[in-house]
């Protein structure tokens, strides 16, 4: 292999310089855990797709690497939604985890150990680092103040927590930011909070809390971020982190919430992402432990084995400076790099529910081949966190014309005649060595893209290459060339050269499109490394040629997007058709905002009385306990005024007064049925008292 090219154009640090070139790599690699409680989707498949290709490429090199993952199980999200389920926390996630790795099976993402960090692996490396880190001084502890929910009886994460922006007046705001004028700020200083869980208003509760000193290992991340661990953006990007100054860690959260327990301090959890990230290495434990391997090989503080991390820049604060920082502290290696990706957006838009962009893994598989995709998003990512657009006008173009039109056509092209006409088997001549050779020459180049993660110029290089097999297929045109008597060993020659240049392309694109690569080693009686790349195939019998890919079709995808459509209108209940639910079924769901709108309110009724040739109405005065409020109400036909008097029930305090014909009406009394004399009005247990909200 050239490895002495001239690497002085790239930017690149003289440690991956180092790396790249050392024989024998020992590679970890990871993807980002999803969380337990939603389902893959498009945004995921980028990362796990650019990852899977990076490490299917090491192999084909022949390097010894790794890759795991796992399932993210802890934290409040993932307990509320199993609450809602009405399953255990663990056993939403062992669903979730076996959901997740068979849609990742299905895009052939391949990790060596795909778990969950809800394992015995992980607690007990998240006690030995939390133990390592509290010896050395790392914890301390001090009391908070954070908001509660009194009814829910938990303290709420900022996003559980919604309020009026304190900053432009913004009602119905995050806890923690505001999407109108864009201020970040505390949940505590969100004005008219409320709780997401139960809209119960929050309390501040105060609670002890565990805190890592982050900034005691500031020189140490500024060293390492420019160690060539990181892309150059984002090195400048955690500058500025630095500029304004680094904080204390919160690490600890109070019970109820699904993690593990702090040791030594019972009720107190590890918040999710500090066992996140060393749960990347609870799953390698694990799969160590299977195939016996060193684990410390990988993880000791000066192991020479690499490790990656491939995560979205919008966990980059976890990723390089907390997880650096805990690793550093605990007596660990820390990553030779973090490569960071930018967003999936669909036609030029973020991923939207409503439009139908909000694709998830399975639904894409229902109605397309998962290599498309691998195909589409290999030729669009790069080395940097620029988001990667996902257009299907050209999706379904690029696949069609690169790998339909001109990578598999070289092959249907040229195999019909060597099967029909030269016993099945290719020439022993090689027509045009140099072309074959300018094929090979690419190897270095191309291994070097693969290896800094710019599939796109390597798949732009192999493209080249395709149009180049194409050309030479077309100025030869064996279709012609067949027919002439004197012209066999000439086609047989073109088309054994047109199949050995279909070979290579597709060890190439191999760790892109394994699949393709696998039906092409059948088809060619091979297997391909990247080794495969120094021979040409003379003199050797091939298979039979079948279609190896298919072209997109445009009404697929068309499907696919609308079955990712929300379906906004709620599932019709079965009931009995004969219950009050059937015959009067249960309305379009509301948001929880638009019915805390409705300002209900315990009413005594004071006074009440026919009103004069209305014959359904009866005039309500209600006492709310200090004001009086006019009542129109369509009851007369069930209750007399002398049954009502005295009584309590609940009325919308906030309806807009409505002028009748017999006087204003200042709200409306709640009651049941059918209507006519069925008709039940609502009355609250003892102790509710007029004027008292009904929430
Ligand atoms: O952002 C997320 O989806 C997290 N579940 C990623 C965790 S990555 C690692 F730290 F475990
Ligand atoms: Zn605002």
């Amino acid at each position: 292999r050239d490895w002495h090219r001239d690497w002085s154009s790239d930017v690149c640090s003289s440690d991956l310089l180092y790396v790249i070139m050392s024989e024998n790599r020992r590679i970890l690699v990871t993807s980002a855990l999803p969380y337990a409680n939603g389902s893959i989707h498009l945004g995921h498949l980028l990362e796990h797709i650019q990852t899977d290709i990076w490490t299917r490429f090491q192999r084909l090199r022949g390097n010894e690497c790794y890759s795991v993952c796992a399932d993210d199980a802890h934290g409040t999200p993932v307990m509320l939604k199993a609450q809602e389920l009405g399953i255990t926390p663990e056993e939403m996630v062992a669903r979730t985890r076996a959901e997740h790795h068979q849609d990742l099976l299905d895009f052939h993402v391949e990790y060596d150990n795909y778990y969950v960090t809800h394992s015995p692996e992980n607690k007990a490396l998240c006690e030995e680092i939390y133990t390592r880190l509290d010896n050395a001084g790392y914890i301390s502890k001090r009391t908070i103040n954070q908001l509660y929910d009194p009814q829910k009886e938990m303290f709420l994460p900022d996003r559980f927590v919604k309020g009026t922006c304190p900053s432009c007046g913004a009602e119905d705001q995050n806890g923690d930011s505001c999407d109108v004028c864009g201020a970040t700020y505390s949940p505590t200083e969100v004005k008219n909070p409320r709780s997401v869980v139960s809209g119960a208003t929050p309390v501040l509760k105060e609670s002890e809390h565990f805190f890592f000193d982050l900034p005691k290992f500031e020189d140490m991340l500024k060293g390492w971020i420019r160690s060539g661990a990181l892309q150059e953006e984002m090195a400048n990007k955690l500058q500025e982190w630095f500029t304004e100054g680094l904080q204390q860690w919160d690490i600890s959260r109070d019970a109820p919430y699904f993690g593990f327990e702090i040791p030594g301090a019972p009720n107190k959890f590890f918040y999710v992402w500090v066992d996140a990230p060393v749960g990347y290495m609870a799953s390698f434990k694990n799969f160590c432990d299977q195939n016996n391997l060193e684990f410390d090989d990988f993880w000791k503080a000066d192991s020479d084995a690499e490790l990656y991390h491939f995560i979205g820049k919008d966990i980059t604060y976890f990723h390089c400076l907390f997880w650096p920082a805990m690793l550093e502290g605990a007596g660990y290696r820390k990553p030779t790099g973090v490569n960071i990706h930018g967003f999936v957006t669909v036609n030029g838009a973020k991923m939207s529910k409503s439009r139908g962009t909000f694709i998830k893994g399975r639904t894409y598989l229902d109605h397309l081949n998962p290599e498309y995709l691998r195909y589409y998003f290999a030729s669009k990512l790069g080395d940097s966190v620029t988001d990667i657009d996902l257009n299907f006008t050209d999706f379904a173009q690029k696949v069609n014309s690169d790998l339909v039109g001109k990578v598999v056509n070289i092959a249907s092209r040229c195999a019909s005649f060597i099967t029909k006409r030269f016993d099945g088997k290719l020439s022993d001549n090689v027509l045009e060595p140099e072309l074959i050779t300018e094929f090979q020459n690419a190897a270095d180049t191309i291994a070097d893209l693969f290896e800094r993660r710019r599939y796109h110029q390597a798949i732009r290089e192999i493209m080249t290459l395709a149009d180049k097999a194409n050309q030479f297929i077309d100025t030869n045109a064996p279709w012609v060339t067949i027919k002439d008597e004197t012209k066999q060993q000439f086609t047989h020659d073109v088309c054994s050269l047109g199949i050995n240049m279909f070979r290579l392309l597709v060890i190439y694109l191999k760790p892109v499109l394994p699949v393709l690569a696998e039906k092409a080693e059948g088809f060619l009686n091979d297997e391909f490394t990247w080794s495969s790349l120094e021979t040409v195939l003379t003199g050797h019998a091939i298979n039979k040629f079948k279609p190896m890919m298919q072209r997109v079709e445009m009404e697929k995808v068309d499907a696919m997007v609308d079955d990712s459509k929300e379906n906004l209108e709620p599932a019709k209940p079965t009931v009995n058709p004969d219950s009050p639910l059937g015959k009067d079924p249960i309305s379009e769901t509301i948001s929880f905002d638009d019915f805390a709108k409705v300002d209900l309110r315990i009413a005594r009724i004071a006074n009440a009385e026919h009103v004069e040739k209305a014959d359904k109405l009866l005039r309500l005065e209600l006492d709310l306990g200090g004001e009086t409020k006019q009542v129109f109400a369509g009851i007369k036909s069930a209750y007399s005024p002398e049954a009502l008097i005295g009584k309590h029930t609940v009325m919308v305090a906030n309806l807009a007064p409505r002028k009748m014909r017999f006087g204003m009406s200042e709200g409306m009394v709640l009651a049941a049925g059918p209507g006519g004399d069925e008709l039940y009005i609502l009355e609250p247990h003892e102790g509710a008292l007029p004027g008292m909200r009904v929430k």
